[in-house]
């Protein structure tokens, strides 16, 4: 069902410092940049290969990722996994009897469709599905 790593999520407290940085050092270009509102996030990618990395940047205190920041500080946020039918894996995933964080697929960045499943479940690492 996994037929890439569509993206790998960073959390950031500084969106502009963490562009400069990939910028400066490895000459890396931002591709997309988008305020996800529902989120309390603004992302950048940046692309690599056919996958990404992204940025992501707290938006509110409330936020997800402020919450993250907050408690484990700066780093890896989560691993996002291009498959064709986000319904599919996420249906797979529940009647596997594990945990989900969205019970159905929502929008995404880029036009995506997204499903997360609870770290809880994966062995500590949040795992997003991402359906171009
Ligand atoms: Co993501």
């Amino acid at each position: 069902m996994l037929s890439e790593i569509d993206h790998v999520g960073i959390a950031v407290s500084d969106l502009e410092d963490a562009v400069a940085f990939y910028a400066k050092v490895f000459g890396a270009e931002v591709v997309h940049r988008e305020v996800v509102v529902s989120d309390g996030v603004e992302e950048v990618l940046i692309k690599v290969a056919e996958s990404y990395i992204q940025l992501l940047a707290s938006i509110r205190d409330d936020s997800p990722v402020a919450k993250f920041i907050a408690k484990r500080g700066e780093g890896l946020h989560h691993i996002a996994y291009r498959v064709e039918s986000c319904a599919e894996a996420l249906k797979s995933v529940v009647d596997h009897g594990y945990e989900v964080i969205d019970s159905k697929p929502r929008p995404g960045s880029r036009g995506t469709t997204v499903a997360f499943v609870s770290p809880k479940s994966a062995f500590g690492t949040l795992i997003e599905l991402v359906q171009e």
